[in-house]
Protein backbone atom coordinates (compact mmCIF):
# COMPACT_ATOMS: atom_id res chain seq x y z
CA UNK A 1 0.00 0.00 0.00
CA UNK A 2 1.27 3.38 -0.58
CA UNK A 3 2.08 5.33 2.23
CA UNK A 4 0.14 8.42 3.38
CA UNK A 5 1.82 11.75 2.70
CA UNK A 6 2.82 14.36 5.16
CA UNK A 7 4.02 17.65 4.94
CA UNK A 8 5.36 19.93 8.09
CA UNK A 9 7.73 23.39 7.79
CA UNK A 10 9.95 25.35 10.43
CA UNK A 11 9.96 28.94 10.19
CA UNK A 12 14.28 29.39 10.32
CA UNK A 13 14.15 32.44 12.83
CA UNK A 14 16.60 31.13 15.59
CA UNK A 15 18.52 28.22 16.25
CA UNK A 16 17.17 24.41 17.78
CA UNK A 17 17.08 23.98 21.26
CA UNK A 18 16.43 20.50 23.55
CA UNK A 19 12.75 21.70 23.04
CA UNK A 20 12.51 21.38 19.13
CA UNK A 21 14.60 18.23 19.46
CA UNK A 22 12.37 16.22 22.65
CA UNK A 23 9.05 18.13 21.17
CA UNK A 24 8.77 18.09 17.45
CA UNK A 25 12.06 16.56 15.90
CA UNK A 26 11.98 13.16 17.39
CA UNK A 27 8.39 13.22 16.57
CA UNK A 28 9.37 13.54 12.63
CA UNK A 29 12.06 11.29 13.16
CA UNK A 30 9.45 8.44 14.04
CA UNK A 31 7.12 9.88 11.04
CA UNK A 32 9.72 8.82 8.56
CA UNK A 33 9.29 5.71 8.45
CA UNK A 34 5.33 5.53 8.69
CA UNK A 35 4.88 8.06 6.18
CA UNK A 36 6.05 9.50 2.73
CA UNK A 37 7.29 12.77 4.64
CA UNK A 38 8.50 16.06 3.26
CA UNK A 39 10.30 18.31 6.00
CA UNK A 40 11.13 22.19 4.96
CA UNK A 41 12.45 25.35 5.89
CA UNK A 42 9.73 28.01 5.81
CA UNK A 43 12.25 31.05 4.71
CA UNK A 44 9.23 33.07 2.95
CA UNK A 45 7.22 32.40 6.21
CA UNK A 46 10.25 33.19 8.74
CA UNK A 47 10.40 36.93 5.44
CA UNK A 48 6.47 37.76 6.88
CA UNK A 49 8.06 38.67 9.95
CA UNK A 50 11.67 39.51 9.71
CA UNK A 51 11.47 41.53 5.89
CA UNK A 52 12.86 44.19 7.55
CA UNK A 53 16.40 42.63 8.42
CA UNK A 54 16.27 39.74 6.13
CA UNK A 55 19.93 38.78 6.81
CA UNK A 56 19.71 35.92 9.54
CA UNK A 57 17.43 33.69 7.69
CA UNK A 58 20.19 32.33 5.35
CA UNK A 59 22.24 31.25 8.63
CA UNK A 60 19.38 29.98 10.63
CA UNK A 61 18.81 27.79 7.31
CA UNK A 62 21.88 26.69 7.39
CA UNK A 63 21.55 26.05 11.02
CA UNK A 64 18.69 24.52 11.11
CA UNK A 65 19.38 21.89 8.01
CA UNK A 66 22.39 20.99 9.69
CA UNK A 67 21.05 20.16 12.96
CA UNK A 68 17.84 18.51 11.34
CA UNK A 69 20.70 16.09 9.18
CA UNK A 70 22.61 15.62 12.67
CA UNK A 71 19.58 14.41 14.76
CA UNK A 72 18.40 11.54 11.79
CA UNK A 73 15.89 13.81 9.92
CA UNK A 74 17.61 11.06 6.99
CA UNK A 75 17.46 12.47 3.37
CA UNK A 76 17.23 8.67 2.10
CA UNK A 77 13.52 8.25 3.72
CA UNK A 78 12.10 11.86 3.71
CA UNK A 79 12.42 14.87 0.78
CA UNK A 80 14.35 17.46 2.86
CA UNK A 81 14.39 20.79 1.15
CA UNK A 82 13.81 24.80 1.48
CA UNK A 83 10.43 26.83 0.68
CA UNK A 84 11.89 29.58 -1.37
CA UNK A 85 14.03 27.18 -3.97
CA UNK A 86 10.47 25.54 -4.89
CA UNK A 87 9.23 28.53 -6.76
CA UNK A 88 5.90 26.59 -7.69
CA UNK A 89 4.58 27.41 -3.83
CA UNK A 90 4.72 31.09 -5.01
CA UNK A 91 2.20 30.18 -7.80
CA UNK A 92 0.12 28.13 -5.96
CA UNK A 93 0.02 31.26 -3.19
CA UNK A 94 -0.85 33.53 -6.15
CA UNK A 95 -3.94 31.44 -7.22
CA UNK A 96 -5.07 30.33 -3.71
CA UNK A 97 -5.04 34.12 -2.76
CA UNK A 98 -7.71 34.77 -6.11
CA UNK A 99 -10.09 32.13 -3.97
CA UNK A 100 -9.38 33.21 -0.30
CA UNK A 101 -12.28 35.67 1.44
CA UNK A 102 -9.99 38.15 3.44
CA UNK A 103 -12.19 37.70 6.33
CA UNK A 104 -11.17 34.66 6.96
CA UNK A 105 -7.79 35.52 7.29
CA UNK A 106 -8.79 38.42 9.65
CA UNK A 107 -10.49 36.37 12.11
CA UNK A 108 -7.29 33.88 12.22
CA UNK A 109 -6.66 34.19 16.29
CA UNK A 110 -3.08 33.95 15.55
CA UNK A 111 -3.06 37.01 13.32
CA UNK A 112 -4.94 39.10 15.54
CA UNK A 113 -2.62 37.81 18.80
CA UNK A 114 0.23 38.69 17.14
CA UNK A 115 -0.89 42.16 15.51
CA UNK A 116 -1.56 43.00 19.01
CA UNK A 117 1.29 41.64 20.82
CA UNK A 118 4.28 42.42 18.37
CA UNK A 119 4.76 46.41 18.83
CA UNK A 120 7.72 46.80 17.39
CA UNK A 121 7.17 45.40 13.98
CA UNK A 122 4.79 46.51 11.29
CA UNK A 123 3.13 43.49 10.48
CA UNK A 124 -0.03 45.23 9.17
CA UNK A 125 1.63 43.74 5.85
CA UNK A 126 -0.22 42.12 2.41
CA UNK A 127 2.20 39.42 3.40
CA UNK A 128 1.53 38.78 6.70
CA UNK A 129 -2.19 38.56 6.93
CA UNK A 130 -1.68 35.69 3.92
CA UNK A 131 0.76 34.30 6.13
CA UNK A 132 -2.06 31.19 6.31
CA UNK A 133 -2.53 31.22 2.44
CA UNK A 134 1.11 30.35 1.73
CA UNK A 135 0.96 27.77 4.01
CA UNK A 136 -2.18 26.15 2.59
CA UNK A 137 -0.16 26.61 -0.64
CA UNK A 138 3.20 24.79 0.85
CA UNK A 139 0.89 21.66 2.11
CA UNK A 140 -1.71 21.62 -1.11
CA UNK A 141 1.11 21.18 -3.47
CA UNK A 142 1.96 17.92 -2.27
CA UNK A 143 -1.28 16.92 -1.48
CA UNK A 144 -0.25 15.71 1.67
CA UNK A 145 -3.02 14.27 4.45
CA UNK A 146 -1.75 14.51 7.20
CA UNK A 147 0.31 17.65 8.71
CA UNK A 148 2.27 17.31 12.04
CA UNK A 149 2.47 20.55 13.72
CA UNK A 150 1.54 21.96 17.71
CA UNK A 151 -1.58 22.69 18.58
CA UNK A 152 -0.85 26.61 18.38
CA UNK A 153 -0.95 25.69 14.37
CA UNK A 154 -4.65 24.11 14.54
CA UNK A 155 -6.36 27.25 13.13
CA UNK A 156 -3.51 27.55 9.77
CA UNK A 157 -4.36 23.97 9.47
CA UNK A 158 -7.82 24.31 9.68
CA UNK A 159 -7.73 27.33 7.08
CA UNK A 160 -5.54 25.29 4.79
CA UNK A 161 -8.68 22.54 4.68
CA UNK A 162 -11.24 25.52 3.94
CA UNK A 163 -9.45 26.58 1.12
CA UNK A 164 -8.90 23.26 -0.05
CA UNK A 165 -12.50 22.83 -0.02
CA UNK A 166 -13.46 26.09 -1.54
CA UNK A 167 -10.63 25.41 -4.17
CA UNK A 168 -12.45 21.69 -4.86
CA UNK A 169 -16.10 23.12 -4.94
CA UNK A 170 -15.03 26.30 -7.21
CA UNK A 171 -13.07 24.11 -9.92
CA UNK A 172 -15.06 21.16 -9.68
CA UNK A 173 -12.41 19.24 -8.98
CA UNK A 174 -10.63 16.38 -6.30
CA UNK A 175 -7.58 17.57 -6.71
CA UNK A 176 -7.08 18.36 -3.43
CA UNK A 177 -7.16 16.23 -0.33
CA UNK A 178 -8.04 17.75 3.08
CA UNK A 179 -5.19 17.68 5.28
CA UNK A 180 -5.50 16.70 8.78
CA UNK A 181 -3.26 17.79 11.63
CA UNK A 182 -1.36 15.21 13.10
CA UNK A 183 -0.77 16.21 16.65
CA UNK A 184 1.80 14.13 19.07
CA UNK A 185 2.31 14.54 22.85
CA UNK A 186 4.64 16.66 23.48
CA UNK A 187 7.04 16.25 26.51
CA UNK A 188 7.34 19.70 28.56
CA UNK A 189 11.26 20.77 28.57
CA UNK A 190 11.85 22.93 31.12
CA UNK A 191 14.45 25.81 30.59
CA UNK A 192 16.84 26.98 32.83
CA UNK A 193 14.54 29.33 34.69
CA UNK A 194 11.97 26.70 34.94
CA UNK A 195 9.72 27.79 32.47
CA UNK A 196 9.05 26.40 29.43
CA UNK A 197 12.34 26.47 27.04
CA UNK A 198 11.98 29.33 24.45
CA UNK A 199 14.74 31.45 22.51
CA UNK A 200 12.63 34.46 23.43
CA UNK A 201 13.15 33.63 27.47
CA UNK A 202 16.93 33.24 26.95
CA UNK A 203 16.97 29.95 29.02
CA UNK A 204 17.58 27.01 26.16
CA UNK A 205 20.15 24.88 25.53
CA UNK A 206 20.66 24.70 22.18
CA UNK A 207 21.59 21.74 19.80
CA UNK A 208 24.63 23.51 18.61
CA UNK A 209 25.81 24.56 22.13
CA UNK A 210 29.55 23.09 23.18
CA UNK A 211 29.80 20.88 25.92
CA UNK A 212 31.64 24.10 27.98
CA UNK A 213 28.42 26.04 27.40
CA UNK A 214 25.80 22.87 28.37
CA UNK A 215 27.93 22.21 31.01
CA UNK A 216 27.64 25.99 32.39
CA UNK A 217 23.86 26.17 31.72
CA UNK A 218 22.80 22.94 33.25
CA UNK A 219 24.45 24.02 36.55
CA UNK A 220 22.41 27.40 36.74
CA UNK A 221 19.36 25.12 36.27
CA UNK A 222 16.78 26.01 39.11
CA UNK A 223 17.15 23.68 42.36
CA UNK A 224 14.35 22.61 45.14
CA UNK A 225 14.71 26.37 46.42
CA UNK A 226 13.63 24.90 50.05
CA UNK A 227 16.85 23.38 49.94
CA UNK A 228 19.32 25.84 50.33
CA UNK A 229 22.18 23.84 51.87
CA UNK A 230 23.00 20.13 50.68
CA UNK A 231 22.33 19.30 54.37
CA UNK A 232 18.34 19.98 53.93
CA UNK A 233 16.23 17.06 52.19
CA UNK A 234 14.80 17.91 48.92
CA UNK A 235 12.00 17.40 47.29
CA UNK A 236 13.19 16.89 43.49
CA UNK A 237 9.73 15.70 42.64
CA UNK A 238 7.81 18.60 43.12
CA UNK A 239 10.60 21.64 43.43
CA UNK A 240 13.39 20.77 41.14
CA UNK A 241 13.42 21.93 37.42
CA UNK A 242 16.86 20.36 37.03
CA UNK A 243 15.16 16.81 38.41
CA UNK A 244 12.78 17.60 34.89
CA UNK A 245 15.28 17.02 32.91
CA UNK A 246 16.70 14.04 34.70
CA UNK A 247 13.28 12.51 34.01
CA UNK A 248 14.08 12.38 30.45
CA UNK A 249 17.77 11.19 30.48
CA UNK A 250 18.05 8.89 33.38
CA UNK A 251 16.86 5.28 33.49
CA UNK A 252 14.11 4.64 36.28
CA UNK A 253 16.86 2.87 38.27
CA UNK A 254 19.20 6.18 38.17
CA UNK A 255 16.01 8.35 38.73
CA UNK A 256 15.28 6.45 42.00
CA UNK A 257 18.82 6.54 43.41
CA UNK A 258 18.68 10.66 42.36
CA UNK A 259 15.29 10.41 44.28
CA UNK A 260 16.61 9.30 47.50
CA UNK A 261 20.07 10.72 47.56
CA UNK A 262 18.24 13.64 47.34
CA UNK A 263 15.38 13.12 49.93
CA UNK A 264 17.82 12.00 52.48
CA UNK A 265 20.18 14.62 51.83
CA UNK A 266 23.23 12.79 50.79
CA UNK A 267 23.63 14.64 47.22
CA UNK A 268 24.41 18.09 46.76
CA UNK A 269 22.76 19.78 44.38
CA UNK A 270 26.06 20.94 42.60
CA UNK A 271 27.23 17.29 41.83
CA UNK A 272 23.96 15.83 41.31
CA UNK A 273 23.60 18.81 38.12
CA UNK A 274 27.37 18.10 37.54
CA UNK A 275 26.10 14.51 36.71
CA UNK A 276 23.51 15.67 34.67
CA UNK A 277 25.19 17.51 32.82
CA UNK A 278 27.83 15.03 31.45
CA UNK A 279 24.56 12.93 30.61
CA UNK A 280 22.95 15.28 28.60
CA UNK A 281 26.37 15.77 27.10
CA UNK A 282 27.32 12.28 26.01
CA UNK A 283 23.45 12.25 24.49
CA UNK A 284 24.33 15.39 22.40
CA UNK A 285 27.67 14.25 21.58
CA UNK A 286 27.05 11.80 18.41
CA UNK A 287 24.88 14.89 17.04
CA UNK A 288 28.00 16.91 17.18
CA UNK A 289 30.13 14.59 15.47
CA UNK A 290 28.01 13.98 13.09
CA UNK A 291 27.34 17.78 12.48
CA UNK A 292 31.03 18.19 12.07
CA UNK A 293 31.13 16.12 9.44
CA UNK A 294 28.58 18.11 7.21
CA UNK A 295 29.22 22.02 7.75
CA UNK A 296 31.39 22.15 4.89
CA UNK A 297 28.88 23.83 2.52
CA UNK A 298 29.76 21.36 -0.46
CA UNK A 299 28.18 18.48 1.84
CA UNK A 300 25.12 19.98 3.16
CA UNK A 301 24.12 21.36 0.13
CA UNK A 302 24.64 18.75 -1.94
CA UNK A 303 22.43 17.45 0.31
CA UNK A 304 19.71 19.98 0.37
CA UNK A 305 19.61 20.17 -3.56
CA UNK A 306 19.26 16.79 -4.13
CA UNK A 307 15.98 17.18 -1.60
CA UNK A 308 14.63 19.87 -3.62
CA UNK A 309 14.94 18.64 -7.20
CA UNK A 310 12.93 15.78 -5.43
CA UNK A 311 10.41 17.81 -4.14
CA UNK A 312 10.26 20.13 -7.46
CA UNK A 313 9.50 17.79 -8.89
CA UNK A 314 6.29 16.75 -6.83
CA UNK A 315 5.14 20.59 -6.73
CA UNK A 316 5.59 21.06 -10.66
CA UNK A 317 3.46 18.17 -11.50
CA UNK A 318 0.81 19.60 -9.43
CA UNK A 319 1.24 22.52 -11.06
CA UNK A 320 0.11 21.23 -13.87
CA UNK A 321 -2.50 19.64 -12.70
CA UNK A 322 -4.18 22.71 -10.99
CA UNK A 323 -3.38 25.53 -13.89
CA UNK A 324 -5.65 22.77 -16.37
CA UNK A 325 -8.03 22.58 -13.55
CA UNK A 326 -8.82 26.62 -13.41
CA UNK A 327 -7.59 27.51 -16.82
CA UNK A 328 -8.74 24.40 -19.32
CA UNK A 329 -12.38 23.23 -17.71
CA UNK A 330 -14.89 22.39 -20.35
CA UNK A 331 -17.43 25.33 -20.89
CA UNK A 332 -20.52 23.60 -19.78
N1 LIG B 1 3.50 28.14 10.32
C1 LIG B 1 4.36 27.06 10.72
C2 LIG B 1 5.00 27.41 12.07
O1 LIG B 1 5.17 28.56 12.37
C3 LIG B 1 5.44 26.79 9.72
C4 LIG B 1 4.91 26.28 8.43
C5 LIG B 1 4.93 26.92 7.23
C6 LIG B 1 4.29 25.03 8.21
N2 LIG B 1 4.39 26.15 6.26
C7 LIG B 1 3.96 24.99 6.84
C8 LIG B 1 3.99 23.95 9.05
C9 LIG B 1 3.32 23.88 6.29
C10 LIG B 1 3.33 22.87 8.49
C11 LIG B 1 3.00 22.83 7.11
O2 LIG B 1 5.35 26.52 12.80
FE1 LIG C 1 17.28 18.74 42.35
FE2 LIG C 1 19.38 17.08 42.30
FE3 LIG C 1 19.33 19.22 43.96
FE4 LIG C 1 17.75 17.17 44.41
S1 LIG C 1 19.97 17.15 44.43
S2 LIG C 1 17.16 19.32 44.47
S3 LIG C 1 17.23 16.52 42.33
S4 LIG C 1 19.36 19.23 41.71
Amino acid sequence: MKKARIVSGMRPTGSLHLGHLEGVLKNWIKLQREYECFYFIADWHALTTEYEDPKNIRNYTREILLDWLSVGLNPEEAVIFIQSEIKEHAELYLLLGMITPVPWLERNPTYKDIIQNLENKDLATYGFLGYPVLQAADILIYKAQKVPVGLDQVPHLELTREIARRFNYLYKSEIFPEPEALLSEVPKIPGIDGRKMSKSYGNAIYLKDTPEVVRQKILSYVTDTLRPRKSDPGDPENRCVAFDLIRLFYSPEEKERVIEDCKSAKLGCRDCKKELAEKVISYLTPFWEKRKKMESKDTWWEIIEEGNKKARAVAKESMEEIRKVIFEREAH
